[in-house]
């Protein structure tokens, strides 16, 4: 069900501030909920070459474009290639900065971005926790959590008092990467929620206690503007709109536009549009580069320089349960990330 932003009854105006951290152990993860390591394969075993290249642009050199003098190198956006610096060490953590990850269209790379965005902010030595707010529960998946299998997820931290942050708490197999886990029981989380007060706030409430742990918080949606999609934009400071690069994607983004100033309004003042990130981009199809322009045409300097290239890789590493930057260190999917975080580290200067 496709739901514009809800009204503002039951809103409350509750502005995040954060805590100091919680005294009950050093990171707050029981060493039960850790994620155990994975079969002993060998890591990075994602480098080996894959049988399908002809679909594959990861690996394809670069589209190197020049402007009209001939002079200046164009990136895949169109515009002059930036230098982003690399980003200073941090030497404490927190306040987290809490991003949404959202497009209410599906299979536009939201999830991929969340766990491998999440992994090469952790990579920089940034504490991460990743939160999984789709039922469909990709995002636990995605990093070998046998998600079906648990008692406690985010729907429980949303509808019962009593389950603390910690209770669901994971430690990924990546350092730095925590994961708060979901899975088909989030799917009733919405209509349970329908009658509390302060509704589109629980997320922001379960979240509060830890956001002096981390640095980042990356929360990936699921593809609809329903309540649990406005809880994160409702508790968000900033939102990142993963989008593939075709046409009827473009449509889409007005609505979201709509909705995240809606939230702003009634309920979060802080929210800001983070980014626009272009995945599955392909430069050899006119389509997509003609989409490309139109996409810097309307939205300017929020697309982020970092394109992402449509690569076989990214499906592999959902079987394998790992992001790219682990199983595939070398791609240019890892290399593709990791310049993301460099830009989202520098544009949020944290
Ligand atoms: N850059 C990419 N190139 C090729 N396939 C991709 C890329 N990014 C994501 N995918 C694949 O596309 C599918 C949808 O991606 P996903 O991240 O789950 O989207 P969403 O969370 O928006 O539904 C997944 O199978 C994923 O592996
Ligand atoms: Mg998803």
């Amino acid at each position: 069900m496709v739901r514009a932003c809800t009204s503002e009854e039951g809103a409350i105006e509750t502005v995040m501030t954060p805590q100091p951290p919680s005294a009950t152990s050093p990171d707050g993860i029981a060493d039960q909920q850790r994620i155990p390591s994975g079969p002993a394969a060998p890591a990075p075993h994602g480098d080996v070459e894959t049988a399908t290249p002809e679909i594959d642009a990861d690996d394809t050199a670069p589209t190197r474009l020049t402007d009209s003098d001939g002079e200046t190198e164009l990136g895949p956006t169109g515009r002059p290639l930036r230098v982003i610096p690399d980003p200073q060490p941090v030497t404490s953590h927190g306040p987290a900065k809490v991003i949404a990850m959202c497009n209410q269209k599906g299979g536009v790379g939201k999830t991929t971005s969340t766990i491998n965005l999440g992994a090469s902010l952790a990579e920089q030595g940034r504490r991460v926790l990743l939160v999984d707010l789709d039922p469909q529960g990709a995002l636990s998946a995605g990093l070998g959590v046998a998600h079906n299998d648990l008692d406690l997820t985010v729907h429980n931290l949303l509808v019962e008092r009593k389950v603390s942050i910690d209770d669901v708490l994971m430690r990924t197999r990546v350092e730095n990467l925590d994961l708060l886990p979901s899975n088909i029981d989030l799917s009733a989380a919405e209509i349970q929620l329908v009658t509390e007060v302060g509704r589109e706030q629980s997320l922001g409430r379960a979240l509060y206690p830890v956001l002096d742990r981390y640095d980042y918080i990356l929360i990936d949606c699921q593809p609809s503007l329903g309540l649990l999609t406005v809880n994160a934009l409702a508790c968000a400071e900033g939102v990142i709109i993963p989008m593939e690069c075709e046409y009827f994607s473009l449509r889409g983004l007005a609505l979201l536009n709509d909705t995240v100033e809606k939230v702003r309004d009634r309920l979060n003042p802080r929210l800001q549009m983070s980014g626009i990130v272009v995945t599955m981009f392909d430069a050899r199809t006119l389509h997509a580069r003609e989409v490309m322009t139109r996409v810097v045409e309307v939205f300017g300097d929020l697309v982020y320089d970092t394109v992402i290239s449509r690569t076989v890789r990214f499906p592999e590493t959902s079987v394998a349960g790992e992001p790219i930057t682990t199983w595939a260190p070398k791609s240019g999917g890892a290399q593709a990330y990791r310049a993301l975080a460099r830009e989202v580290i520098a544009r949020s200067g944290r």
